[in-house]
């Protein structure tokens, strides 16, 4: 019980990597916030959680909804939130020459904005209190360079540095802030767009050392120890779970 008594937030957990990291919070003890767009699905997850978890639904693009999305999960969590998962996130598969701006704005709004802002409105709430953790799900995509995905590899870069300096700003106030960065994890994220042929599972599974993709669980395991006190003197950092992706770079 690791995270006994602790109260989280993590956005995007009715599905895939926020769903996992949901999952283990929950058996470590934590009561969480259910977050995405649809109420409906918040509360189908949230009955699935041992009566651990409080959903609401926002939609993270605007910026009106991430605030409400702050003051309602405050609320609903007697005004103490200790952890925070920044999850919700959405792909962008576009040639660069044919990148709309809207979908580069709308990619930009979600992936980094919307953390950003919700990283200051519960990150005051920390400092006040004088702790808590925030953990950032980047990417990968975050530090290496993959076509296409421009508008998502500038964003993931960008939660790699929203990370840093505000891990820096914060440290002397107890909240530490640490990005995990995963590689592919099977989510219906990548499902979809497997579906759309735009991803070949199997050969992202032989490039990967570990040879084959995460699973929701593994993030889940990773956040619990970004969130909890066995990491108490990391801040600042990038944590990557891809089975060695990034550090393969033959063939
Ligand atoms: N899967 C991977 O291989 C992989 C690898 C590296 C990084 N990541 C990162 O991990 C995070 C989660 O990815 P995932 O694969 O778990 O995605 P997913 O399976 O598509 O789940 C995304 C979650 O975010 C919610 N969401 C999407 N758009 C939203 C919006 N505008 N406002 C509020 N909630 C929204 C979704 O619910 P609704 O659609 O119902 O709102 C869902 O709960 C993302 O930041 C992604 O970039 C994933």
């Amino acid at each position: 019980m690791r995270l006994a008594n602790r109260h989280a937030l993590i956005t995007g957990s009715t599905k895939g990597i926020g769903l996992g990291i949901a999952r283990a919070f929950v058996r470590e003890g934590a009561r969480v916030v259910v977050h995405s767009r649809s109420a409906a699905d918040c509360a189908a997850v949230a009955k699935t959680l041992d009566g651990a978890a409080v959903p609401i639904a926002a939609d993270l693009s605007r910026a009106e909804e991430v605030r409400r999305l702050a003051r309602t999960a405050l609320d609903a969590m007697d005004g103490r939130i200790d952890i925070l998962v920044n999850n919700a996130g959405q792909p962008r598969v576009a040639p660069s020459t044919e990148l709309a701006e809207g979908d580069y704005r709308a990619t930009m709004d979600l992936n980094l904005t919307a953390y950003f802002l919700l990283a200051q409105a519960i990150g005051r709430q920390m400092i006040e209190r004088g702790g808590g953790s925030i953990i950032n799900v980047g990417s990968i995509n975050g530090s290496v360079a993959f076509p296409q995905r421009l508008a998502y590899c500038v964003s993931k870069a960008g939660v790699n540095m929203l990370t840093k300096v505000l891990a820096i700003e914060w440290a002397a106030h107890g909240v530490r802030v640490n990005c995990l960065a995963p590689g592919y994890v099977e989510t219906p994220f990548i499902q979809g767009l497997a579906a759309q042929g735009i991803l070949d599972t199997r050969k992202l599974a032989a490039r990967t050392p570990m040879g084959r993709l995460g699973t929701p669980d593994e993030m889940g395991d990773a956040a619990v120890f970004l969130a909890g006190d066995e990491s108490a003197f990391v801040t600042g950092a990038i944590l990557t779970a891809d089975g060695g992706w990034q550090a393969y770079g033959y063939l």
